[in-house]
């Protein structure tokens, strides 16, 4: 159900990267929101969102990750597929949301529309797909356990 196969930021990753002083050479000045909400997101614990039982296929639901004022939403694809990403749009920063009919995760603002499997942008004006958080299922919850790295951050 979950998506492990990505390469993402987890505790053992977190610790791995300390230890070698990645975080001390990078230092904390100079970089842009999202590079700070992912480096904050590496510092942070697990954060169990819901009971997979509670949220069914084609359903979402908001939870915030890693801090309280960071809006993500986890949805259950028509498939089961488990997918979480930040609600900030990357055009302009407004609020997305699930769309159940249309399948797409979609900006009120102006007609951004995210691929719901991917985080991609399939239509309108953001520059960029969607942060991707990676979660995971442990003993029937779902948990936030870090954010995806890679092309899909920004
Ligand atoms: Fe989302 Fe403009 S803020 S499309």
């Amino acid at each position: 159900m979950c998506d492990p196969s990505d390469a993402e930021t987890t505790r053992r990753e977190i610790l791995r990267r300390l230890s070698c002083g990645a975080v001390a050479a990078g230092g904390w000045s100079g970089v842009g929101p999202w590079e700070l909400f992912r480096r904050v997101a590496r510092l942070l614990q697990p954060k169990r969102i819901c009971a997979l039982e509670e949220l069914p296929p084609n359903n979402s639901v908001a939870f915030a990750y890693p801090r309280a004022q960071d809006a993500c939403l986890l949805l259950r694809t028509e498939q089961g597929e488990l997918r979480a990403y930040s609600r900030t749009c990357t055009h302009l920063g407004c609020t997305v949301g699930w769309n159940a009919k249309s399948h797409r995760i979609e900006c009120p603002c102006h007609g951004g529309a995210y691929d719901a499997d991917t985080g991609e942008v399939v239509e309108g004006p953001p520059p960029d797909p969607l942060p991707r958080v990676v979660v995971e299922v442990r003993n029937g919850d779902v948990w936030a356990i870090g954010l995806r790295e890679g092309g899909s951050l920004r």
